[in-house]
This record gives structure tokens, sequence and C-alpha cells, in this order.
């Protein structure tokens, strides 16, 4: 399938887990990507895995506005057009709700919220140029009860209520906004971030997969890479639930 073939996709969180995995399967269908990590070492391994479909390679973090601007300014000029922004970069901390220092609750809505807010506000006029779309990866926890996430849920909760707004709000000129919400996938976010001490265990079967098993990055990749497709574009302001049943 070359769905995204003469199509510019920007990426945020290319350098692991479900954004190098989403820009494989983008790369595979014919997009011509520009992507962008925090990451620099390891996004130079994916751009270098796919030099062949790579525009441009940003060392980014999404929540630095100045740097964010500079970018889409930069790719106005030089590319033209967008097709689609596909948001994918995130943080995440397990904490008791109690025990949420402000400096950490800020930091996790910065990135995930405010970081997410920035891509689009800068991209939106180039992707309703060309009628286009924008993914923005939310979470499971933005939609039911995790617990040890208060931080992280208020920020994919925001990242799903604001997209729908510019859903509403863009929809009418053709462009498509909808949000992946992802759960129990196995990359160095779900394995390396560590839960916190004294913890209820009756609680963990909130964050678990429902058949105990976890799924891949690229099972993630293919429903993002389907909504910012042609095939979604009767498809806006949604939540996309792929999270093998745990909300269900
Ligand atoms: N893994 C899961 O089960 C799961 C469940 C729900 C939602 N998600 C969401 O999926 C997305 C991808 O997560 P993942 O599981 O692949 O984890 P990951 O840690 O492998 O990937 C996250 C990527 O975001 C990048 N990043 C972090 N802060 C950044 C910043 N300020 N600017 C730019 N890039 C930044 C990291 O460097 C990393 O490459 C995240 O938004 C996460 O919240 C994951």
């Amino acid at each position: 399938m070359e769905r995204f073939a003469n199509k510019n996709v920007f990426l945020t969180g290319a350098a692991s887990g479900i954004g190098k995995a989403t820009a494989r399967r983008l790369a595979n269908e014919g997009a011509k990507l520009i992507i962008a990590d925090v990451n620099q070492k390891l996004l130079e391994e994916t751009s270098k895995e796919l030099k062949d479909s790579i525009l441009e390679t940003y060392t980014l973090d999404i929540s630095n506005l100045s740097d964010v601007a500079k970018i889409f300014e930069e790719i106005k000029s030089k590319f033209k057009s967008l097709q689609a922004l596909v948001n994918v970069a995130g943080i995440l901390r397990f904490d008791h709700s109690r025990d949420v220092e402000p400096k950490d609750w800020q930091k996790i809505l910065d990135v995930n919220l405010t970081g997410t807010f920035f891509m689009c506000r800068y991209a939106l006029p180039l992707i309703i140029e060309s009628n286009g779309s924008i993914v923005n990866v939310s979470s499971s926890a933005a939609l039911g009860s995790h617990a040890w996430t208060a931080a992280y849920s208020a920020s994919k909760g925001g990242i799903s209520a604001f997209s729908k707004t510019l859903a509403v709000e863009y929809g009418v000129q053709g462009v498509n906004v909808n949000c992946v919400c992802p759960a129990s996938i196995e990359t160095n976010m779900s394995t390396q971030t560590p839960l916190p001490s004294n913890i209820d265990k009756r609680l963990l079967k909130k964050i678990m997969p429902v058949d105990g098993v976890n799924r891949t990055p690229e099972d993630i990749a293919s429903a993002i890479v389907f909504l910012a497709s042609e095939d979604a574009v009767h498809i806006n302001g949604i939540d996309l639930r792929v999270d093998g049943g745990l909300l269900t």
C-alpha cells in the first residue's frame, strides 16, 4: 500500500517505541518524513535506517516554543507543504497522587499537553492548506481510571479534549484531527518507568493487559497510520482505543 505517496508527514517521538514503528510504517507506505525527538542518538538511528524516506531530522524538545516555531518556519520555506502531523512524543511518571511533586506535574503537562499544542499550533496553517490530518497519541489513561498517573492522565485527557476542539473548528475546512489511545504496549516507557513504592497491588489490574500479553508498537502504528491516511477522511474528532479491550 502506498497511501502516503507524494505526502510529507511530520512525526514526533520517532526515536523509539511507537514513534519509531510509526516512522517505519509511514516510510513503507511511501511517505516523505520529517522526524523529531529529544533523544538525538536514537533519533539518528531511525534517520539512518529510513534514510531514503527522510526529508529532515530535528533534535527537538516539543515543549520549547521558540524551537517549534523556528522549525515550522523552516519546513514552510523548504518543503512548502505538509499533509499530516503525527504527535507521538510523550513522557510518563508513576506517583501516588498525594505525593506528586509540582515540578513533575508541570514537566508532564509541559511536554505531553503543551508540547502537543505547540506542534499543532504551528503545523495547522500548512495542514489546513493541504486538507491534511493530525493524529495525536493520547492514552487509555485519558479515558479510564489508572492508578498513579495523576499528571499523565491529566495531560492525556487534555490532549483528547484539545484535539476535539481542533476537529470541530477545522473539520469544516477539510482537516481531520483524531487521537489514538493505546494501552499495554511494550516500549521503553512501559517497561522502564518505575512504579511508586508501597503500592496496593489490587490497583495493578488497572494498568495491566487484559489477557496478560503486552502488544507491540506496530499494533499502534497501524492505527495511527490509518487515521493519518485518506482511508480515514470521514473520521474526525475520535479517541480510537487500541487497548485490547482494557476499558471495555
Ligand atoms: N507504551 C504504552 O503502553 C503507551 C500507552 C498509552 C500511551 N502511550 C503513548 O505513546 C507515546 C509513545 O510512547 P512509547 O510507549 O513509544 O514510549 P517511548 O518512551 O519509547 O517513546 C517516547 C518518545 O518520546 C520522546 N520524547 C520524550 N520527551 C520529548 C520531548 N520533550 N520532545 C520530543 N520528544 C520527546 C522520547 O525521547 C521517546 O523517543 C507516548 O505519547 C505515550 O504516552 C504509550
